[in-house]
């Protein structure tokens, strides 16, 4: 297999470990395995005796049983863990396309969401976003963009880089036309369960219907990156065993200590997501102030859900600007051009603790 490198993850591998600052994750706060365990009396002694043999390649019932509760209609075995969103990507692609296919990607994305395809030999037609749109997508190009071969549409919301969360009118639709077509609707949903307002949750594609195919991770909204653990949910038996078989070649199962602890995490997972959504929305408020002061240079489209979003530099070249605050302040930003974006836009992350003092980097270093 011959695959293009992965530009920010690349980016990340030069300067996540040794920049003091990290002020473009996309990840939330973490916790450490105590502050986990602490969340049940019994935890502690219940993981000590945890056995480290192989898993069940699906990922251990109970963790299925845990993550089918996100869901409103999908049981445990709808659930397929990964290790990561990643490699649910991989092995999704891998198992729904075939050379000469065509797929639909909402663009600006995470890289691997077309990449991978493009490495099997698909033809892939960008669904853009746009700034001047507030990063809302348009239907009408959607139904132009379908073909007779195209097997997916592939959506991100909430959405990295810009924190866009499609409204419910529009994510209705382009099931609406997924359906039609008869074609998968792939959601990447790990930033799901971080809407400031949940009121503006959607539902997971899993739940609309046997086409809905819904990519979830710890990572994200749970903070919990380090475990590796995803998951594919479907209802769809024929894209499920295919992906199952798959995993034989890629990790045959997960950690089975991450497996305990991600079942312990989402056993409490609204305390997770409040813990994080209350660090979001007090360095949003700072970020107001941030955007306010300096518009002559920045400007940001303010996001509904996440821990990112994707401001435009003004009278700077992205690029170079990024790569003097982190010499000058140890403070990294993520410039646009790692999602080929030519907008002059960077991804900033607010999803962390110490968020306000590489603000305060940044603010002196633009000042
Ligand atoms: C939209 C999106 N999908 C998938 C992933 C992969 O998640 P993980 O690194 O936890 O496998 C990421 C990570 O940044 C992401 O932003």
């Amino acid at each position: 297999m011959k695959i293009n490198p992965f530009k920010l993850e690349r980016y990340f591998a030069k300067y996540e470990f040794n920049t003091k600052y990290l002020l473009a994750s996309s990840d939330c706060e973490s916790l450490s395995i105590e502050d986990l365990l602490a969340l049940e009396g019994d935890a502690d002694s219940r993981f000590k005796e945890q056995w480290l043999g192989y898993t069940e390649s699906q990922g251990s019932p109970a963790l299925r049983e845990e993550i089918s509760q996100i869901y409103e209609s999908i049981t445990p075995d709808q659930i397929l863990v990964h290790s990561g969103a990643e490699e649910a990507i991989f092995t999704f692609m891998q198992a729904a396309l075939d050379p000469g296919d065509h797929l639909i990607v909402h663009w600006p994305c995470y890289q691997s969401l077309y990449e991978i395809a493009a490495s099997i030999g698909c033809r892939i037609s960008n669904w853009e976003a746009r700034a001047e749109n507030n990063w809302e997508l348009d239907l009408d190009e959607l139904k132009g963009l379908v073909q007779p071969n195209t097997k997916a549409i592939v959506i991100n919301t909430p959405h990295n880089p810009t924190g866009y969360l499609m409204s419910r009118e529009t994510y209705q639709e382009t099931w609406q036309i997924a359906q039609a077509q008869g074609i998968f609707l792939f959601c990447d949903e790990v930033y799901r369960e971080s809407e400031y307002d949940p009121a503006d949750r959607l539902s997971a594609a899993c739940d609309l219907g046997e086409l809905g195919v819904s990519l979830g991770v710890m990572s994200k909204s749970y903070g919990l990156a380090g475990l590796r653990i995803g998951w594919i949910a479907t209802q769809n038996q024929d894209l499920y065993q295919k992906i199952f078989h798959l995993k034989d070649y890629t990790t045959i199962c997960n950690s089975a200590p991450s497996e305990f602890l991600a079942a312990l995490a989402l056993r409490h997972r609204e305390k997770l997501t409040g813990r994080n959504l209350n660090i979001i929305t007090t360095n949003l408020a700072l970020l107001d102030g941030f955007f306010a002061r300096h518009e002559d240079q920045l400007s940001w489209i303010k996001p509904k859900a996440g821990p990112i979003a994707f401001p435009q530099m003004i009278g700077h070249v992205v690029d170079e600007f990024c790569r003097q605050l982190v010499i000058d302040q140890g403070v990294m930003l993520l410039p646009g051009t790692v999602y080929d974006h030519p907008g002059n836009h960077f991804r900033i992350g607010f999803g962390r603790k110490n968020m306000p003092e590489a603000l305060a980097r940044l603010e002196e270093f633009i000042s």
